[in-house]
Formats: C-alpha cells, structure tokens, sequence
C-alpha cells in the first residue's frame, strides 16, 4: 500500500484525496493518512502531491519508516474522517513545506 509521510504534516494540500478511486484517505487536523487495507496500489495520488510525501510502503526511507504503522493505526482511528473532495491546504503550507522533522506538530 501507499503511505503518507512527513512532508504532509502542517501541509495538508490535499490534491491526493481527489483522484483517488478507492477513496480511502482519512483526515485529522494537519496530516492525512492511507487507508492500506483498502489502497488497491495503483500510484496515481503520488504526483498529486506538491511536497512527494506519499511513497509506497516497501521503498519508503528509514527514517520515516514509523509512518507506514502510523497511517494504518490512524485510518482505523473514529476520529480521523475518509476525505474525498480537496480543500484549500493549511493556512501556514508555505512556511512548513520545506521542514524537516515535523513529526512533533502531528495532532491526533
Ligand atoms: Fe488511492 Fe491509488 Fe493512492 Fe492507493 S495508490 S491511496 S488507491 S490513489
Ligand atoms: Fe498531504 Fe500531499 Fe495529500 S500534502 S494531503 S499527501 S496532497
């Protein structure tokens, strides 16, 4: 399955969720998450994204390697709604779309 990484996180640009055919995207505050139960492989969100942060789970980078577990546990989690038409990213998508090490802004 495909995964969302860090690059999201305080982005939340959402191009993704449109193009998806399984809908299978799940929104909390300032980061979504893949469904991997439900994504069927077939890539097309990947370059929807304009910060790449979603890779496939068998060629993601070590260390973001803790997202694959993350997307999974936080698909399942009731607070966190499937998403499936785009909105506007988060307010401050300039100034953190170039960070590194935004897993501490994560919000559940
Ligand atoms: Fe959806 Fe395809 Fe992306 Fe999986 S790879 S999340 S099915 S668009
Ligand atoms: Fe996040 Fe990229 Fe989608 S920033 S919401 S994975 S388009």
């Amino acid at each position: 399955a495909f995964v969302v990484t860090e690059s999201c996180i305080a982005c939340k640009y959402t191009d993704c969720v449109s193009v998806c055919p399984m809908e299978c995207f799940f929104e909390g505050p300032n980061f979504m998450v893949i469904n991997p139960d439900e994504c069927i492989d077939c890539s097309i969100c990947v370059g929807q994204c304009p910060v790449g942060a979603i890779v496939e789970a068998s060629e993601i980078a070590p260390d973001q390697a803790h997202f694959v577990q993350l997307n999974r546990d936080l698909s399942h989690d009731p607070r966190w709604k499937r998403i499936t038409q785009a909105k506007p990213p988060l307010p401050e998508h300039e100034v953190w779309a170039a960070a590194k090490n935004k897993l501490h802004l994560l919000k559940q």
